[in-house]
């Protein structure tokens, strides 16, 4: 589905038509620090952008070091915790109340969503990101854009590409090859473009193999414009162009901030000397013009009529949608309103809900966990302790955090990364918690009779040193200014839990895929693990995981049966499960899909996210749900032919409740592409043609006689199988060699020829198997018998 909004976008070049070139050149760069160049009086209003991405920081003529902000917004989730929710319809409503706060504030561009891919934990700006799974950032990624440009407010795709960590995050190149990039950082990009139509793409700080990506004319054209088709502005990320006319040529259309006229001096220049012509300007003007029309135009749609008690209100209840219960032992949660609690931990008064950096949203007022207790039991039943100060151990706030422990009958452990462990601008050194907010988990789970962790980070942490201690866990991520509200009201049971992590928990720092190769030196950093990100690493190492991706308990219990894939016409896939809930209360499923090649010749993933989707089965119930997959959900980037390639044959699909909790599974067989993923020319492996009879026989004749393989003498059985490897493996110019001129230049020209126009070659021999993913299987078939 693709979404419009605004006036028709045909008036740009006639308004173009009316400028003068220094007219047109000042528009590509910023005004300010937020505003773009316009001629009102010329129809061409000036835009304000600003962040961005989980609220509308409004007036923030804001420095990192935090100059004072002049109007507060509502914190929405930040991504972290958005992501958990896996609700498409619920981003979409977080993304149009965005529009509704833009509007309020007189801003005409969110810079959001983020939607990098968390390629290591310790990325600073994690808490910004959706998740490892490109699937899932993409489709989130597309319902935000979706919502908020439907109330007339533009968004900006960020950042732009493979920007995975902020250690050198301005100079950085990440050395990545090209199948990772389009089947891992690009391809969530390449969803939210085709699907959510952003009106702008944010161009990041970073280079990608070499190339910085606001010169990158591979990216920022190739790609996303010829082969994506989009069709908006690409604007760079905070003054990430070095030079303009670079980044002109390669595709980027506005800089921003205002480089104080260096940016027009450089364009003017190249113009001049001919590096530039007026149609380069020409281009990039008529994209910011149609942008200003489309989102700073007095007649663009209306967003939501919601008052700001609503908008509180919708922070709160994804916040609900999006916290994930971890843990949950012997029905801890939900608690019964009859006993006494102790708080513990200084963010149930003091809350983190959201990051630092450009993100950051002054808020009016936010909800804490002491106050929003009230609705649930009375003063008498509830004590408050502090529990720490600061990241080191006091003894005096620990002891007597035990001391209330041990008296209650449920603590309630508020915990979490501390404000200066998560920010733009710098990435985490360790997975750890604070060391006394470690000291309240061990020594308070070691007297409480039940202890419920409530984690509060917008990160992975370490669990696998604590989980075990404590009874329940509810994660909230960074859930935004209403997060507390929401957590109590899933503490006491007034909503069932139903978010699903977003990205795997594993047991150590060392277990992560691009542990070894993170952060990189000297401006690079190598992206070895390819393709092997998050849970496609960990299931296909068959690694133990603490959570794994796509985990979330509930209060009830859902039964999968009856999963059935039909293929249509077209070879789009229909897959129907029906979920039933054998529990007691009514709650949200997140039925997720993952696709598996059987049999493949390039190595793939066990599993990939392809589909999911959020149902409400009442207790008792059933519900049959459907998610589509299409072609592409099957394919890999094939690099020899740089395009997507699907193998013909089965293919898996595993419905479940998490990745590592599959709970039904079909077949599906499909044809792959008309291209096969072989290469094929002199040096291409025999095996590939023995399939040509005529072929087969001749290079038996010959190859019987070749003394190194017996000279025609009887193959003992225990020696057939490396006589059959050797011709199987043997580059087909060889055969002249073997064959003492048998076989001619001519002869495997010939061959080449006549096979030319084949779409599968197959060599059994190398087919991998899921079962044995990782090491070609021993030759099931094929091969000569000589
Ligand atoms: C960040 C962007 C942000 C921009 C404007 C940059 O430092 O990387 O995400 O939108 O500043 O604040």
């Amino acid at each position: 589905m693709t979404f419009h909004s605004g006036r028709p976008r045909a008036e740009a070049p006639s308004l173009l038509a009316g400028l003068t070139i220094e007219e047109k050149i000042a528009l590509l760069s910023g005004a300010s620090l937020w505003q773009t160049v316009g001629y009102p009086d010329r129809g061409i209003n000036p835009m304000t952008l600003s962040d961005g991405p989980h609220g509308v920081r409004v007036g923030a003529e804001v420095d990192l070091i935090g100059t004072p902000q002049t109007a507060t917004a509502i914190c929405f989730p930040t991504a972290s915790a958005l992501s958990c929710s896996w609700d498409t319809a619920l981003a979409r409503t977080q993304g149009a109340a965005l529009a509704t706060e833009a509007r309020r504030a007189g801003v005409d561009v969110v810079l959001g969503p983020g939607m990098n891919i968390k390629r290591t934990p310790l990325g600073g700006r994690n808490f910004e990101y959706f998740s490892e799974d490109p699937y899932l950032s993409g489709r989130l990624a597309a319902a935000i854009v979706a919502g908020t440009e439907s109330g007339g407010v533009g968004t900006s795709v960020k950042h732009f590409a493979v920007n995975n960590q902020e250690y050198d995050r301005f100079t950085i190149s990440a050395e990545v090859d090209e199948r990772a990039l389009r089947e891992i950082y690009l391809r969530g990009f390449e969803i939210a473009v085709t699907e959510g139509r952003p009106a702008t793409v944010m161009a990041a700080y970073n280079a990608v193999n070499g190339v910085t990506c606001t010169e990158n004319s591979r990216l920022l054209t190739e790609i996303l414009r010829d082969e994506w088709g989009f069709d908006g502005v690409v604007v760079s990320d905070w003054g990430a162009v070095s030079d303009q006319v670079a980044a002109l040529k390669a595709g980027l259309d506005l800089e921003m901030p205002a480089s104080d006229g260096m940016g027009a001096a450089a364009i003017r220049d190249a113009l001049e000397s001919g590096e530039l012509s007026e149609a380069d300007i020409d281009r990039a003007a008529a994209r910011i013009i149609e942008l200003s029309s489309r989102f700073a135009a007095s007649d663009r749609p209306e967003p939501a009529a919601a008052s700001a008690a609503e908008l509180v209100e919708l922070a709160r209840s994804v916040a609900q949608q999006s916290i994930v219960l971890l843990r949950n032992e012997h029905d801890t949660l939900p608690l019964a309103r009859t006993g006494t609690v102790a708080i513990i931990g200084e963010f149930a008064e003091k809350p983190r809900f959201q990051g630092g950096g450009s993100s950051e949203v002054p808020v009016a007022s936010f909800a804490t966990a002491r106050t929003e207790i009230g609705r649930f039991l009375s003063p008498e039943q509830v004590r408050y302790v502090r529990g720490h100060d600061g990241e080191q151990v006091d003894r005096a706030l620990l002891d007597e955090a035990v001391a209330v422990a041990s008296e209650a009958d449920v603590a309630l452990l508020f915990v979490g990364l501390t404000e200066m462990a998560e920010s733009e601008g710098y990435d985490r050194e360790s997975l750890s918690l604070p060391a006394s907010h470690l000291a309240l988990i061990d020594e308070v789970s070691a007297v409480s009779p039940r202890t419920v962790v409530i984690l509060h980070k917008g990160s992975v942490v370490d669990m696998a040193s604590w989980h075990e201690k404590v009874d329940a866990i509810l994660d909230l991520n960074l859930g935004g200014q209403e997060v507390a509200a929401a957590a109590l009201d899933i503490v006491f049971g007034e909503v069932n839990p139903s978010g699903r992590t977003s990205e795997t928990v594993p047991l150590r720092l060392e277990d992560t895929p691009a542990y070894v190769d993170y952060p990189g030196a000297q401006r690079r950093v190598h992206y070895r693990e390819s393709i092997w990100v998050g849970y496609r690493y960990y299931d296909r190492r068959k690694m133990p995981v603490v959570y794994p991706f796509g985990h979330g308990l509930s209060y009830t219990e859902f039964e999968y049966s009856d999963p059935r894939a039909t293929v249509g016409d077209d070879e789009n896939v229909t897959v129907e499960v029906t979920v039933r809930n054998v529990g007691e209360r009514a709650g949200f499923e997140v039925v997720q899909v993952y696709v598996r090649d059987d049999v493949s010749t390039v190595p793939r993933p066990d599993r990939e996210l392809r589909g999911f989707t959020k149902v409400w089965v009442p207790a008792g119930e059933a519900v049959t749900t459907r998610i589509e997959l299409d072609r592409r959900d099957f394919a890999f980037w094939d690099e020899h032919r740089d395009r997507w390639a699907i193998e013909s044959g089965a293919f898996t699909l595993e419905i479940g409740h998490s990745s590592r909790d599959i709970r039904a599974s079909v077949s599906v067989e499909l044809t792959g592409d008309t291209q096969s993923v072989v290469v094929v020319d002199r040096r291409t492996p025999l095996g590939y043609f023995l399939d040509d009879p005529e072929f087969a026989a001749k290079v038996e004749r010959i190859m019987r006689a070749v003394p190194l393989l017996g000279g025609g003498a009887e193959i003992p059985p225990e020696s057939q199988r490396i006589v059959d490897e050797v011709i199987n493996g043997m580059p087909l110019e060889k055969l002249r060699l073997v064959s003492a001129g048998a076989f001619s230049d001519d002869d495997i020209a010939g061959l080449l020829e006549r096979r030319s126009h084949q779409d599968e070659f197959t060599r059994p021999s190398l087919k991998r198997t899921a079962t044995d993913k990782g090491h070609p299987l021993m030759p099931t078939a094929g091969g000569v018998a000589l």
